[in-house]
């Protein structure tokens, strides 16, 4: 019986910076970013928004086209959200989010996290709960904010998304296949210590522990299963810039791949950084939104056609593990709604990002209600008392 992704959205800020703008205001090349790092834009949070916010709005045409067929949302027994921008260091986020989305009692939920490849481990418990109990559903939520410092080489890597999956046996997406190939080696590349509210990284020392961790997920993959590179024919990685995907990329393809073009290898993976250029970071969101840049930007029929995936997590952990899209995939797709969200947000000049970049949650136990600034369905409306108030338009 196969188990996967029976259905996957996205959602991002309404607000963005193009990096030309941030570049024009710090003194870089513009090249750098939209040729060093292949980044042309980000998103920026609006003070209304945060991880339960996206991660709801994410959900929202999951649950609209599960109402359209029919299908009503009691199958969904466990909500598995995965994060690394908490908003509470007890109470997970997702049980924010089981109750703005209305869902049934009997569903259990929890918070995971291992920098960005925690929405990767959510994935494969799912497709373990849905092998034991195919006649369940896992909601799997994948949302980050991704924060620098100011005037340090990260803050053009900035961004935030959200992305949703059911996970279900017979999915009508993408099948997943058991064998995983896995790495994990301690390593202090990337991390956030409880009292920051800013990453920390070194930044190249962490795109060559990425490829160091993607070498070494492919050499464990090739331990566990039979496929070779040959066999795939597009490949989505974690990205933290779509520079990095190709990185890995050609790393992974040298000494594997003598056959292939240059070209051959760029197609492989071009259609899935389409998305990521323009949102920027969304940490365990990103390889899910390459997922999702792939399947709405790819005209072809990609039905039968399997897909490679790397998840890499700072500090860290790596896996690759792979799909096959399944035939009549496209009636799952939420193209024109991405594509409309994308399209309908607010670009920013780069005082108003300051001045967006500058707001904190305020922390004295006080009642502060939250200007409306997202167009989501979604908001957090403030904080009282030192609880989140979320509110649905
Ligand atoms: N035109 C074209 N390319 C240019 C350029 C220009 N004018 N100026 C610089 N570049 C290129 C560089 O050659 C480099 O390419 P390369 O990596 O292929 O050598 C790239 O742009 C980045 O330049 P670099 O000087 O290395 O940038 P940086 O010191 O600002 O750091 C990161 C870049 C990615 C390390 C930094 O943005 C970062 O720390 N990001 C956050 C952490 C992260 O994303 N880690 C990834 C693993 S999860």
């Amino acid at each position: 019986m196969p188990v996967g992704i029976d259905d996957i959205s996205f959602y991002t800020a309404n607000f963005s910076l193009d990096l030309q703008e941030l570049a024009a205001n710090n003194g870089s090349d513009a090249a750098k970013y939209t040729v060093g790092i292949g980044q042309e834009r980000m998103s920026v949070p609006g003070a209304d928004e945060d991880v339960v916010t996206m991660a709801a709005n994410a959900c929202v045409p999951l649950l609209e086209g599960m109402a359209q067929r029919g299908e009503g949302t009691n199958a969904i027994n466990t909500i598995l959200f995965a994060t690394e921008t908490g908003i509470d260091q007890s109470k997970a986020a997702g049980v924010y989010l089981h109750s703005l989305l209305k869902l049934n009692p009997r569903c259990r939920v929890v918070e995971l996290k291992q920098a960005c490849y925690s929405a990767t481990a959510a994935l494969q418990l799912a497709t373990a709960w849905v092998a034991r109990k195919p006649q369940e559903k896992v909601l799997v939520v994948a949302s980050d904010i991704a924060r620098y410092d100011r005037q340090t080489p990260g803050e053009a890597t900035q961004g935030c998304g959200a992305v949703a999956m059911i996970v279900s046996a017979n999915p009508r997406l993408v099948a997943l296949d058991p064998e995983t190939g896995i790495h994990t080696e301690d390593v202090m590349d990337f991390w956030r210590p409880n009292y920051r509210s800013t990453a920390l990284v070194d930044g190249k020392y962490s795109t060559k522990v990425y490829l160091r961790c993607v070498r070494s997920a492919w050499q464990d993959f090739q331990q566990q299963s039979q496929l070779q590179f040959g066999n795939f024919d597009y490949f989505c990685y974690h990205l933290p810039f779509s520079r990095m995907a190709q990185k890995a990329h050609n790393h992974l393809a040298n000494g594997n791949a003598h056959e292939l073009s240059a070209q051959a290898l760029e197609d492989q993976i071009s259609s899935s950084l389409i998305y990521n250029r323009i949102t920027g970071n969304s940490y365990t969101a990103a390889m899910y939104i390459g997922l999702i840049s792939l399947l709405d930007n790819t005209a072809l029929d990609l039905a039968g056609k399997r897909v490679g995936f790397f998840s890499y997590g700072s500090g860290s952990v790596g896996e690759f593990f792979t799909g096959t899209l399944v035939d009549g995939y496209q009636s799952m797709l939420h193209s024109e709604g991405h594509q409309s969200m994308l399209a309908s947000r607010k670009p920013l000049n780069y005082a108003e990002y300051q001045t967006m970049y500058g707001f904190e949650v305020p922390v004295d136990g006080g009642d502060h209600a939250f200007a409306e600034q997202t167009n989501g369905k979604f908001r957090l409306a403030g904080i009282s008392q030192h609880k989140r108030l979320y509110e649905a338009r």
